[in-house]
Formats: structure tokens, sequence, C-alpha cells
């Protein structure tokens, strides 16, 4: 059981006050919040150990190269990689997809096929769909029902030996559904596909095991497990990290650089052009360990609470529709009220404190599949409350009440 009380006095921010009301953060899919440890931690960094990685031999480099390499471990074992070199740090997520996607134009060729989901946030299918017009190669799209799961016999049809990549999110950031990507992983290697999983709504929720997975790329990042913003995690097994070139040309990712011709680093550097987020990778595993000590498991099942109470709260309001009513989901409810706009519904309720996200959530493709315009999305957090459920409720009943 957790103590849900000690938890939030992990984070400052909870205790604000906003447009005068006491915040309720349910905005925890867009970017959760930060405990005082990852807070403390990065200012730590900066105080007393900064400078750049993996290029001075003087002291401060050398600590804070042992910093970022010790959190590269840490999330080595959180993710359950082979080997610490499997494991980029990225900017984010959409870093990781572009890098991958990126690698495949030298693989890719006319007639081949990217199958990618109808759940994806713009981030999984905008890199694709950049990839299939500069190789010739075909973006074709695995459905989606009206609860907001994918049609897996339609996936079992859509595999063939054109298939070259499935990219596919763990769980959706519009709808919260869990998707079967042990069941995606499996199929789609019968078929020799390389299988892309688009982790960034799942690591706040699960504790993914890639090897378990079998899954050849495992992007995610690390603003929405309570670490900064800037970075995030690119795993990819051995074998696919040395057959795809580089995503970008810089420092620290070389062996040998002339005028004729330069080498590529050994991984991970190869990978990591450029000065990172260096505070942010290392705090990012300060971040891992604050949510292992709370436990997956844990966090797991008071957020599932969280789902059901509001979800049951939500329904008792005339008119509310909820988009995504896949049996496995996460704590995410998106929903609309007949006849208002979210817009207008996020903008009332913001003035009473609350936070949520409102719009298409960066997955049109989503909403136009409801020939919806958007949705307003309440994301739960481990340190969120049914009290707060409880206020939120009653601020969509008042802005209803004042909308229609
Ligand atoms: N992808 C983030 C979200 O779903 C920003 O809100």
């Amino acid at each position: 059981m957790l103590d849900i009380q000690k938890i939030r006095a992990d984070f400052p921010i909870l205790t604000q006050k906003v447009n005068g009301k006491q915040l309720v953060y349910f905005d925890n899919g867009a970017t959760s919040q930060k405990p005082k440890v990852v807070i403390d931690a990065i200012t730590k960094y900066y105080e007393e150990i900064n400078a750049n990685i993996h290029r001075g031999v003087h002291t401060l480099s050398q600590l804070a190269t042992d910093a970022y390499e010790v959190s590269r471990g840490k999330i080595q074992q959180h993710i359950n990689a082979k080997f610490p070199y499997e494991v980029i740090f990225t900017s984010g997520t959409t870093h990781g997809i572009n890098a991958i996607a990126n690698g495949f134009a030298s693989i890719l060729k006319e007639g081949d096929e990217v199958l990618v989901s109808a759940l994806e946030h713009h981030s999984n299918i905008v890199p694709w769909q950049m990839l299939c017009e500069k190789t010739g190669a075909k973006l074709v799209v695995i459905p989606m029902n009206d609860e907001g799961e994918l049609i897996i016999s339609e996936f079992d049809k859509l595999l063939s030996d054109k298939t070259k990549v499935v990219t596919v999110n763990h769980i959706s950031n519009a709808l919260g559904t869990l998707n079967p990507i042990k069941y995606i992983i499996d199929k789609a290697h019968e078929f020799g596909a390389a299988v892309l999983i688009d982790g960034a709504q799942a690591v706040p929720h699960l504790k993914p095991d890639v090897q378990e997975l079998d899954c050849d790329f495992y992007v995610f990042s690390g603003h929405k497990i309570c670490g900064p913003t800037g970075v995030g995690i690119l795993y990819g097994k051995e074998e696919w990290l040395r057959k795809l070139p580089p995503y970008q040309g810089g420092g620290e990712m070389i062996a040998t650089v002339s005028f004729e011709k330069t080498t590529y680093a050994d991984l991970p550097h190869k990978f990591e052009a450029g000065t990172p987020n260096i505070a942010g990778g290392i705090v990012l595993g300060t971040a891992i360990d604050y949510l292992n000590e709370i436990g997956f498991e844990n966090i797991q099942a008071y957020e599932h609470e969280l789902l059901e109470y509001g979800t049951k709260r939500l329904l008792e309001i005339d008119g509310l529709k909820i988009f995504g009513t896949a049996k496995e989901k996460t704590s995410v409810i998106s929903f609309n009220i007949e006849g208002v706009h979210p817009y207008d519904i996020g903008t009332i309720i913001d003035k009473l404190g609350i936070a949520v996200r409102t719009g298409h959530h960066c997955a049109q493709p989503i909403m136009d599949f409801y020939q919806i315009p958007g949705t307003i999305r309440a994301s739960f957090a481990f340190y969120n409350t049914k009290e707060e459920i409880d206020i939120f409720v009653e601020a969509v009943k008042k802005a209803k009440m004042m909308l229609s």
C-alpha cells in the first residue's frame, strides 16, 4: 500500500495554488511532476561536478562522466537490456524514433512496407512517413476498433515478407490502451521485420523488460517518469545498432576524422553526437531509483484504482462519453460532453486550478477515427488522489452547466 500523503510531500509543486485554487494536476500524460530528490540532484550536479563528459582528463570531467555512465547502467538494469551500450541517451522519444527511422533509409527500398498502428502519436507516424517518401516504401496502418484497441486479426493479415518495420506504442497517449506488444513483436519477427516500441506512455506505469519482450527498439522520454525534459532513452539490440548508420554526425560519435574519411565510435557513442543533456542523463537515474523505491506494482495497482474511480464518477455526468474503453488500459480518461467543445471545458476548469490536456493529443488520426475535434484528457499519476478526482468531477459538472 502506498502512503500517498507522504509521496505527495515529495513533490513541491503539488502544494501550489493555480488561479487561486489548489492545483489538481491531471496532465501526467504530457509530463510528470518532479520529486524534490530529482530537483536537488540537478542542483547538486551544477553546484558540484558540472563539466563536459567523455572529453577531459580533469577530475570534474571524470566525475561527471562516471555519474553519467552509472546512470546508463541503472537504466540498463531497469529495462533489462543485455549490455549498457544498448542504452543510448537521446533528447526524448521523438529523437529516438527519428534516429531509427532515419537509419532505415539505408535499408528500405521501394515496395517494402512499414506497419504503423492507428493508435500512434504523431511522433511515431511522421518520421516513418518521411522515411517512406525517401525510400519509396509504403506506410501501412494497423486499424483500431471503437473501443480503441488494435484489431489484431487485421495486423496478422497485413504482415508479409514486404514488412520490414513494425512500429507501435506500448500504451496509447490519447486513450490509454495497453497494446499486446509481445504478440505483435513475436508475430512480426516471424516475417523478419524489426519492431520499435514507443514506450513513452508506458514507462510511467510499468517496468519494461526489453529482453523478455524481444523488441528491437524501445524508446521513451525522461520527463514522463519524474525526470527532466530534454533527456530520453533509445534502447536498441546490439546487432541493429551496429547495422544502422548514425543519425547525427559531430563530436563524440567518431573514432577518427580526416577530410578523406571518418570512422565512427563504438556503441553507444556512435549515436550520441554532441554534448548531451548531462545533468538530465544523470538525474534520470535518480528518477528511476525514486520510482523503483515506490515500486511499479504498487504504482500500477493504485493507478488502476484511480482509473476505476475516475471512470465511475465521470460517467455520472449526463452526455459524457469516454473514448478509449479497451479492456487493457492505464490511468487515462479521454472524454467529451455532448454539445460542448473540449477546449471550453479545459479553459473553465483551469480557472478552478485543474490541469488537463484538451485537443487532439498529437494523435489526429485517432480523433478522425471518432470524427471528433479532440477530447478532454485526464491522465493520473501515483501522486493523485480520489479527492482530487472528486474536485475534478465537480468542476467538469460546473463547466458543463455554464456551457450548455
Ligand atoms: N505526448 C505527450 C502527451 O500525450 C505530450 O500529452
